[in-house]
This record gives C-alpha cells, sequence and structure tokens, in this order.
C-alpha cells in the first residue's frame, strides 16, 4: 500500500531529511587518501547521533555498521572497515539513513578521493543526473513508470549499465516501503502520483554491464565485469507542483 503523507508526517520527514543531507555534506569533508571507511561509519554514527537521530541501517536484517561504504567496483551495501583504505583515484559511494520521531529519510552520494580519472567523473555526474532526469517526472498526475524510465534513458544514452537487481522504494515510518521505484522502464504504468508521497529515488548506474554479485559477506553488490559504479539517492516528496528533494541542503 502506497501511504499519503500528513502535514505533520511530511514537516518530520523535511526535518530529518535536512539532518541526512548535512550529514552527507560533513562526511565529505572527511574523504582524502589514508581515511578509512571504518572511520568513515563512525564519524557517520557520531554525527547522525548528535542531531538526536539514530542511524536506520545499524542492524538493519542484520546489517553491521551505521552507513554502507561502497568503493569503486562496490555498487551499495559496502560493510565499513577499519582494514579499508582509500586512495588516490577511487571513488566512494556513502548511503545512509537517520530515523527522527520515527520518521526516515534515506539518501546516497558518490564521491572521489583525491584526483580521479575524467571517466570516473562523468560516472558520478551522469548518475547524480540521472535523478535529476528522472524527478522532472515525479508530478501528481504522473505515473511511476515515467521516473524509471527517464533515469533509464538518459543513463544509457552515455553507454552505462543500469542494475536491475536493486531498486528505489517508498519511505516513511519504514525505510522500505511500497511502492519499488526501479531505475529502469516497467512493463506497466506503475502507481498514479499523489501529492503526498514519498519516496527514496536511487540510480546505482555501472560504467559496464548491468550485472551485479554478491560478495562472501553477504551484503557488498559488486558489478560483474569489475566496472566502476555510482549511487546517487534522495528521499522525494511528491507537491502539487515542483516535487521537493527533502534530504538536499
Ligand atoms: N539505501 C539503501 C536501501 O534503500 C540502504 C539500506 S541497506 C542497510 O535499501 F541494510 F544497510 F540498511
Ligand atoms: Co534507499
Amino acid at each position: 500500500m502506497v501511504t499519503i503523507k500528513s502535514a505533520r508526517e511530511i514537516q518530520l520527514m523535511r526535518e530529518a531529511g535536512k539532518i541526512l543531507g548535512e550529514t552527507h555534506n560533513r562526511l565529505k569533508e572527511l574523504i582524502e587518501p589514508g581515511i578509512t571507511t571504518g572511520e568513515l561509519d563512525r564519524k557517520g554514527a557520531e554525527i547522525i547521533r548528535s542531531y538526536g537521530c539514530i542511524p536506520s541501517f545499524l542492524n538493519y536484517d542484520g546489517y553491521p555498521a551505521s552507513i554502507c561504504t561502497s568503493v569503486n567496483d562496490e555498487v551499495v551495501h559496502g560493510i565499513p572497515s577499519k582494514k579499508r583504505v582509500l586512495h588516490e583515484g577511487d571513488i566512494i559511494s556513502i548511503d545512509a539513513g537517520v530515523i527522527w520521531h520515527g520518521y526516515q529519510s534515506d539518501a546516497a552520494r558518490t564521491w572521489a578521493v583525491g584526483r580521479i580519472s575524467p571517466e570516473a567523473e562523468k560516472l558520478i555526474e551522469v548518475t547524480k543526473q540521472s535523478f535529476y532526469e528522472g524527478i522532472k517526472y515525479a508530478v501528481a498526475g504522473n505515473h511511476l513508470n515515467d521516473i524509471c524510465g527517464h533515469i533509464q534513458d538518459y543513463a544509457e544514452s552515455f553507454g552505462y549499465g543500469v542494475v536491475r537487481d536493486l531498486v528505489g522504494h517508498g519511505i516513511g515510518t519504514q525505510m522500505h516501503e511500497d511502492p519499488e521505484i526501479p531505475n529502469f522502464r516497467m512493463n506497466r504504468k506503475g502507481i498514479l502520483l499523489k501529492p503526498g508521497m514519498t519516496f527514496a529515488i536511487e540510480p546505482m548506474i555501472n560504467m559496464g554491464r548491468a550485472d551485479v554479485v554478491w560478495s562472501e559477506d553477504e551484503w557488498t553488490v559488486v558489478t560483474d565485469d569489475g566496472s566502476l559504479s555510482a549511487h546517487y539517492e534522495n528521499t522525494v516528496l511528491i507537491t502539487d507542483g515542483e516535487p521537493e528533494i527533502m534530504s538536499l541542503v
């Protein structure tokens, strides 16, 4: 069931989103060659808790950390580790979620570690832009597939692979609510978009093929062909007009 949030719920999700956006901006400042993903997790948890929020990922389905840190060919759900040192030229996707007075926000960014290749820069930029291409259609009266299809078209126009095995989702009191939001065209229109719906829209884009595999740790998803992957996600509110990007500050 896809829920319509009340004004009060929307306000709490706005506050959660603002905190999460600020958390991402503060984590970005820490990214440099030599830092470990374990240290980013420690800092992420500290920042989230400093706002009075709970890191929603911690213990979710047994997930062992507060944020996900996915490096290079890791697509999503990379588990932070004090042994994983970032090097110049790496790219890192940080995914995080917070709970604020019972309401959730979920967002991800991909960052460069020091100087990176122009190809990697472009992947990060196109992944981010594919989110924006999608939410141009996140307008009441459109259908869900309008968002999905435009994310896909944009990313594929660069020859990139759009990940099929993981999708975005509705969000609210739960991190994962209905509907599922693929980053590729469905064989149906999908639900009619209405004001008050809240979605986590999250393109995961590979420089090479779309196929992904799960690692030994049972969490980390990596590209099958070893190509780089980027992730960009925000919590978005459908309104009477333009969509509101709740997790961006
Ligand atoms: N943003 C992700 C998602 O939407 C991350 C959740 S994975 C977790 O599914 F297990 F770490 F929570
Ligand atoms: Co998500």
